[in-house]
C-alpha cells in the first residue's frame, strides 16, 4: 500500500506545543503523523518544557526542536516557509490570545503571524478559562479569520474537575488536517451513508446478524465529510466511534434501517449503502425469551430491501451499493447494480485476503456501466476516496 493516496503523505508539518498537560499527547500525535506520512518539526514554548521534554519530542520527530527566537534569528521565517500547514497541539489560552491579539514575543507566536498556511488549533485549558468572555472573545476573532478549532472535549481535567477543556482526541486532530488539506469536491453534496450489520432479533436477547464491523462505511463517511459533503451516516451495531461532524442516527434492525434511509434520503444527493443488511428476518419476534428445547424452528422472512426501494423513486439519488459475494466473479454484481436501479455497485470477495470484514484494508472492483475498475488491496480509506473520485468524475 506504498502508493496509495493519502492527504497527509509527504506534508511538511509545523507543530506548535504550548504549555498545557496534554502536551505529552504531542509525542503520540507525532507518531501518528509520521505513519501517514508526513514530516514534523516542533516548536515548543518554555512553558511546554514542563510537560514534555525536547529530548523526546526531538526523538519523536526526528528533528531538532526549535523554541529560542535568537538562536536561529531567521527561524521564525524559514520554519513557516516551509511547512504545508500549522497546528497548535496542545492549545493554550496564553497562545490563543497572543495570537488573537498579534503578539509576537516569542519562536511559536512569532512563527504564527509569519505563516501563510491554514492553522489547527486544539484547545485545552480548565473550563472556567475556556468558558471566560476574553477568551471566547480571543477565540472567535481567531476562527473568523479561518483558523480551524478541533475540540476541546468535556471530561475529567488535569486539575480534577469535570468540564469543558481536555484536549481532542490525537485521532480527531489528525482527522482535522485532513479535512484542513483535503480538495473541497463534495461542497454541495448531501450524502447518505449507512454501515455495520443490523440485528434481526428472535426473542428479547437473541438476534441473528453479520460480521460487519462498519469499517468501509465509516471510512465513507469520514472521507466525504473531509471533502466538503453533508454527510448523514445512518449505522447498524458498531464498535466504532462516530465519526466528528456527521448527522449520526443509530438503528438496530433492516426495518428500522429502511425507515431512517426513507426519512432521509428526500433531502439526500447520493445514498451509499455500505451496510451489511440482513436478507431475512424472524417472522415473528417473540416477546419472551425462548425457552430451551431439543429442537428450535426459524421461520424467517425477507427483510426490506432497502436499495432497490431507493432505486424505484421518482426523484432517486445517485446510488452506490455493495455486493459482498464469496468467491464469486463480478457478474452477479453486475446485475443487482441493474435490477436495483443503482448507478455504481462496489463488488468485493470477502473470502480475499485483505478483503472485507473487519479488517482494515479492502480489494474492491468499482462496477458502473460496461465499465470495471479493479482496485488493489488498499486502506479502506484509500478505497474510500477511491469511490468518492469515481462519483464525483461521473457527476461532473
Ligand atoms: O443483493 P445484495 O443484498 O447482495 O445487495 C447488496 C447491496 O444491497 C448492499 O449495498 C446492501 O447494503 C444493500 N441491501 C439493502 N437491503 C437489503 C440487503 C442489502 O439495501 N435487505
Amino acid at each position: 500500500m506504498k502508493n496509495e493516496r493519502k492527504v497527509l503523505r509527504n506534508k511538511s508539518i509545523l507543530l506548535g506545543v504550548t504549555g498545557g498537560v496534554a502536551a505529552y499527547k504531542s509525542l503520540d500525535l507525532i507518531r501518528r503523523l509520521r505513519e501517514e506520512g508526513s514530516s514534523v518539526k516542533v516548536i515548543m514554548t518554555g512553558a511546554a518544557k514542563n510537560f514534555a521534554t525536547p529530548l523526546s519530542l526531538e526523538v519523536a520527530s526526528g528533528h531538532r526542536v526549535c523554541a529560542d527566537i535568537f538562536s536561529d534569528p531567521m527561524s521564525h521565517i524559514t520554519l513557516p516557509a516551509d511547512a504545508d500547514i500549522f497546528v497548535i497541539a496542545p492549545a493554550t489560552a496564553n497562545i490563543i490570545g497572543k495570537f488573537a491579539n498579534g503578539i509576537a514575543d516569542d519562536l511559536l507566536s512569532t512563527c504564527l503571524l509569519s505563516f501563510r498556511g491554514k492553522i489547527v488549533i486544539a484547545p485545552a485549558m480548565n473550563w472556567r478559562m475556556y468558558e471566560n468572555p476574553v477568551f471566547r472573545k480571543n477565540l472567535k476573532t481567531l476562527l473568523s479569520l479561518g483558523v480551524i478549532q478541533v475540540g476541546p472535549e468535556k471530561g475529567s481535567l488535569a486539575c480534577g474537575e469535570e468540564g469543558i477543556g481536555k484536549m481532542a482526541d490525537v485521532p480527531d486532530i489528525i482527522e482535522s488536517l485532513k479535512s484542513a488539506l483535503a480538495n473541497k469536491d463534495l461542497l454541495n453534496e448531501n450524502i447518505l451513508v449507512t454501515a455495520g450489520p443490523t440485528r434481526e432479533y428472535l426473542d428479547p436477547v437473541r438476534f441473528l446478524s453479520n460480521r460487519s464491523s462498519g469499517k468501509m462505511g465509516y471510512a465513507i463517511a469520514r472521507a466525504a465529510l473531509r471533502r466538503g459533503a453533508e454527510v448523514t451516516l445512518i449505522s447498524g451495531p458498531s464498535s466504532l466511534d462516530k465519526p466528528k461532524g456527521v448527522h449520526f442516527i443509530s438503528v438496530e434492525t433492516a426495518w428500522d434501517m429502511f425507515n431512517a434511509v426513507a426519512g432521509e434520503l428526500p433531502s439526500s444527493t447520493v445514498l451509499i449503502m455500505a451496510a451489511a443488511v440482513s436478507d431475512f428476518t424472524p417472522a415473528k419476534m417473540s416477546q419472551k425469551k425462548l425457552e430451551k428445547s431439543e429442537k428450535l424452528i426459524l421461520h424467517l422472512e425477507r427483510s426490506p430491501d432497502i436499495i432497490a426501494a431507493a432505486g424505484k423513486k421518482k426523484k432517486k439519488p445517485f446510488i452506490i451499493g455493495f455486493a459482498a459475494e464469496t468467491g464469486r466473479k463480478t457478474e452477479n454484481a453486475r446485475k443487482k447494480l441493474k435490477e436495483k436501479n443503482m448507478d455504481m455497485i462496489i463488488f468485493n470477495d470477502v473470502t480475499e485476503a485483505g478483503a472485507g470484514f473487519d479488517v482494515d484494508t479492502n480489494k474492491v472492483v468499482i462496477i458502473e456501466g460496461e465499465k470495471e475498475i479493479s482496485l488493489p488491496v488498499l486502506s479502506k480509506d484509500a478505497v474510500a476516496d477511491a469511490i468518492l473520485d469515481r462519483m464525483v468524475k461521473i457527476r461532473a
